[in-house]
């Protein structure tokens, strides 16, 4: 991360929402009421002026992005799938009885401020790096303050889950919890991923489940992001948000057994890779 500065990756990911929302056919994928959440936030965090919204909701920004598709294929429309697979999640996790909601990484995402007065006896939590996690908050706070969602300004890379949790009242270690890590693992050394699977099994209760998205392994042993995937990582190390981790589908099952989880692809809904990207579900 570019020491101080807001995550240009968590900016990407909302602004391309945003320009989905122009894209007819879009709506009946992309949870409700996320287009609109997602452009107020951006303003009102002040992470994105009122012009670039603007253009942001046109539909010929939903052109440009799907002109740059080949840059990373399919990923344009893929980063509506992931958000309704990690809402989809959540919403049959506090089906089954989860009491609490962590969303890892959470940049801009709005399903928290969203969801939490829809599920008043549920806790959403919220973990991003103090730079992304202050502008969001002060976002948030304009949208309107919501008394079940707590939003928490870490750097993961410097205090162990374990301990942020500690420090956060309403986390109950027992309790039944979903947990989502959106757009997170690839950003992580590879001894961090492993920790932090390991970590949310010991904070949290049986019956519990963690949504997350991967990239696919490539032959060469780096992130596989599609046909000009040495460009991309280069490009990504410029910008301070490098992609490191990856991990081939087939090897997924054994390193979640060896975190504490056992992977439950049937929970997935899903086995196809959408965009450049996998979706997981493993439960405890
Ligand atoms: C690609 S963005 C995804 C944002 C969001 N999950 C989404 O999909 O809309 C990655 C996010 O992970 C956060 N992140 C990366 N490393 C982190 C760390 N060590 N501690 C806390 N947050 C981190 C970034 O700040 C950024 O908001």
């Amino acid at each position: 991360m570019r020491k101080g500065k807001p995550s240009i990756t968590a900016r990407k990911v909302a602004l391309n929402l945003v320009a989905l929302g122009a894209k007819p056919g879009m709506n009946e994928c992309l949870p409700q009421g996320i287009v609109q959440a997602t452009e107020t936030l951006l303003v009102a965090s002040g992470a994105v002026g009122a012009r670039a919204m603007r253009w942001s909701r046109s539909p010929r920004a939903a052109a440009v992005y799907e002109a740059f598709d080949w840059m990373l294929p399919g990923q344009f429309e893929a980063f509506g799938h992931r958000k309704s697979f990690c809402e989809r999640q959540v919403r049959e996790g506090i089906g089954e009885g989860a009491t609490q909601v962590l969303v890892l990484g959470a940049g801009y995402d709005t399903m928290g401020w969203r969801l939490a007065p829809e599920f008043p006896g549920v806790n959403f939590l919220e973990i991003d790096h103090p730079a992304t996690a202050r502008l969001k908050a002060r976002g948030i706070e304009a949208m309107g303050h919501r008394k079940n969602l707590w939003l928490i300004a870490e750097d993961l890379g410097k205090r162990k889950l374990v301990d942020v949790l500690k420090s956060n009242p309403p986390w109950v270690r027992s309790a039944p919890t979903v947990i989502i890590a959106e757009g997170l693992v690839t950003y992580l050394p590879s001894e961090a991923v492993g920790d932090l699977f390991c970590q949310c099994a010991e904070i949290t209760g049986t019956g519990s489940r963690i949504a997350f998205t991967y990239f696919p392994t490539g032959a060469d042993g780096r992130p596989d992001a599609g046909p000009i995937t040495g460009l991309l990582l280069w490009g990504q190390k410029i910008i301070g948000e490098p992609w490191i981790w990856s991990i081939p589908p087939e090897e997924l099952g054994l390193f979640l057994e060896e975190s504490g989880w056992t992977n439950a692809p049937a929970l997935e809904g899903t086995n196809v890779k959408h965009g450049v990207e996998f979706y997981a579900v493993a439960t405890k």
